[in-house]
């Protein structure tokens, strides 16, 4: 029996008091370790907190509890790295986050991002005037509770103003020490480039998971960089936990479900990966964190990369 049989079974298991059993309960710090920037250690395997807002990515969530036992079980979990963003409500995701968490456990990473205005349940319009990121940086710094954001990360790079101007807001804010790194958001490699030309960049994150694989090109520069990479959408908007395809034919050799093996295949896929699966639910949570536990053998890597049949879609049929 392999070791990542093992470990998944254990965990599967009612909880005994024996060592291997203790390390399980926090299974997020099995998932690696990547420090962004350079400086700031996460557990590789985060939580997107995206799902705990209402319909359509706009208002409370309808289980505001729920919500909140969603965040808190993510840490007891091992997890240090939750993603967010000013325009997950609007400003829902980031209330939700202080509500349950603050004052923050030690080693915690809030990313957050601006850059995305919201007219409206499921409308999102790139907005990267100066000022406007400068103040949404404000607001999340107080909606969040702290003096400085640990990631901010620019939503999407406005084509309506100069890409030069948003990049140079991240440097000013860096410099004022109003954030401690600066992301990107759907970027390809010619605009990471010209990011850096004004601000180090520490993360990339791009729509990127086994079924969507547009930002190749993205990730081995991030990888050869050591920029951490952030593939949302991981498992493909909840496609990749349906039973189908590859992933469930290993899940089962495994004894785990489809929505791990999606999340192990980004985590061994490369050293900078980072992924956010996100959910309103804590047994979801609880199944996409004991994806750290799993250790894809090459053969089932080299199943699951070929499985892919339509790289422009969310899902797909073979998976
Ligand atoms: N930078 C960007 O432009 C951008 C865009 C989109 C998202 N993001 C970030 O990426 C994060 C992840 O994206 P996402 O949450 O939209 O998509 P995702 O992680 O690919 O999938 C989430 C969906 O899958 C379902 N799900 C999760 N775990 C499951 C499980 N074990 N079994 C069955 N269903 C499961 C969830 O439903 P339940 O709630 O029912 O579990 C939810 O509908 C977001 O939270 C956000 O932080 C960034």
């Amino acid at each position: 029996m392999s070791r990542p049989i093992e470990a998944i079974k254990h965990q599967m298991r009612p909880t005994k008091p024996t060592l291997a059993a203790s390390a399980n309960t926090r299974p997020a710090t099995r998932s690696g370790t990547f420090a962004i920037g350079g400086d700031l250690p996460v557990h590789r395997l985060g939580f997107g907190a995206m799902q705990l807002t209402g319909p359509g990515v706009w208002g409370q969530p309808a289980d505001r509890g729920q919500a909140i036992a969603v965040l808190r079980r993510a840490v007891e979990l091992g997890i240090n790295l939750i993603d967010t963003a000013n325009s997950y409500g609007p400003y829902v995701s980031e209330e939700l986050i202080r509500e349950a968490l603050h004052p923050y456990p030690k080693g915690l990473v809030i990313a957050t991002k601006a850059g995305l205005a919201r007219t409206g349940p499921g409308k999102w319009i790139s907005l990267g005037r100066p000022e406007y990121l400068r103040q949404e940086c404000e607001m999340s710094l107080r909606r969040l509770g702290v003096e400085r954001i640990d990631l901010f990360q620019l939503h999407r790079i406005d084509p309506k103003v100069p890409a030069d101007d948003q990049f140079g807001v991240l440097r000013d804010l860096k410099k004022e020490g109003k954030i401690r790194h600066a992301g990107l958001s759907e970027v390809n490699v010619a605009e990471i480039e010209a990011a850096r030309r004004i601000v180090s960049v520490a993360t990339v994150q791009n729509q990127y998971n086994l079924t969507y694989r547009n930002s190749e090109d993205a990730l081995d520069y991030c990888t050869r960089e050591n920029i951490g990479f952030i593939p949302w959408f991981p498992l493909a908007t909840g496609d990749l936990a349906k039973p189908h395809g590859a992933v469930t034919r290993i899940a089962r050799q495994l004894g785990g479900q489809p929505a791990q093996v999606a999340l192990a295949w980004l985590l061994k896929k490369s050293p900078v990966m980072l992924p956010i699966p996100g959910t309103s639910k804590v047994k979801h949570l609880e199944e996409n964190t004991a994806a750290a536990l799993i250790d894809l053998d090459d053969s089932m890597m080299e199943e699951l990369t070929n499985s892919q049949r339509n790289p422009n879609e969310h899902g797909s049929s073979a998976l």
